[in-house]
């Protein structure tokens, strides 16, 4: 009884799939802003340099001067196209291993480029942010989004370093 007990809880604690009604309501948020690839890296590394500065390509330059170059484009297409991809996925049950799968490959690659769970919590903050002033924020997209992220990163953070 005990070992059922404690298989549930850790069962409740993952955080995909979502319920496909969550799911719903962070799709249509995302849909609104996806395409604004290049304004929404330019946010994140406005907010945080710091994070900037672990991209090669860009450390230590002016972020005005470098925010509407093709480099920084394309880099900013790659990042939320991923995301893209994994919000697309969201919401539905035979999609988890795909997910689980996409999500450690980001682990993966991105321990490699010495990206904390630090880093990660300021690219959600800023993204947040980002997001929550485009469309309409309430407590239910509230609840979703932040359960999606939540989902995501303990995946990512599985393979990343502290
Ligand atoms: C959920 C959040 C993130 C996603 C989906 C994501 C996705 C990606 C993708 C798709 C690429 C390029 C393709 C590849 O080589 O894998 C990339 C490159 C990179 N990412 Fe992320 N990333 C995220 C967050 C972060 C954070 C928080 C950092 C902070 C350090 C970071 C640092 C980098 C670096 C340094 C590169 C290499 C850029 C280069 O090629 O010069 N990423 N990321």
């Amino acid at each position: 009884m005990k070992f059922l007990i404690v298989l549930a809880v850790a069962t409740a604690t993952v955080a995909f799939p979502l319920a496909s009604e969550e799911a719903i309501e962070v799709q249509t948020a995302w849909n609104a802003v996806k395409d604004n690839q290049a304004d929404m890296l330019y946010a994140v590394f406005k907010d945080y340099p710091e994070i900037q500065d672990k991209f090669p390509a860009f450390a230590s330059q002016d972020l005005e001067a470098i925010k509407n170059s093709e480099a920084f484009t394309s880099h900013a297409k790659r990042i939320f196209g991923q995301l893209s991809s994994i919000f697309d996925q969201i919401g539905v049950d035979s999609n988890e291993e795909e997910i689980k799968a996409s999500l450690e490959r980001i682990g993966e690659t991105h321990r490699n480029r010495n990206a904390t769970k630090e880093d990660f919590g300021k690219f959600r903050n800023a993204l947040t942010k980002y997001v929550a002033s485009r469309v309409t924020w309430n407590e239910n997209l509230a609840a979703a989004w932040n359960k999606t992220f939540d989902g995501i990163f303990e995946i990512i953070f599985s393979k990343l370093a502290e």
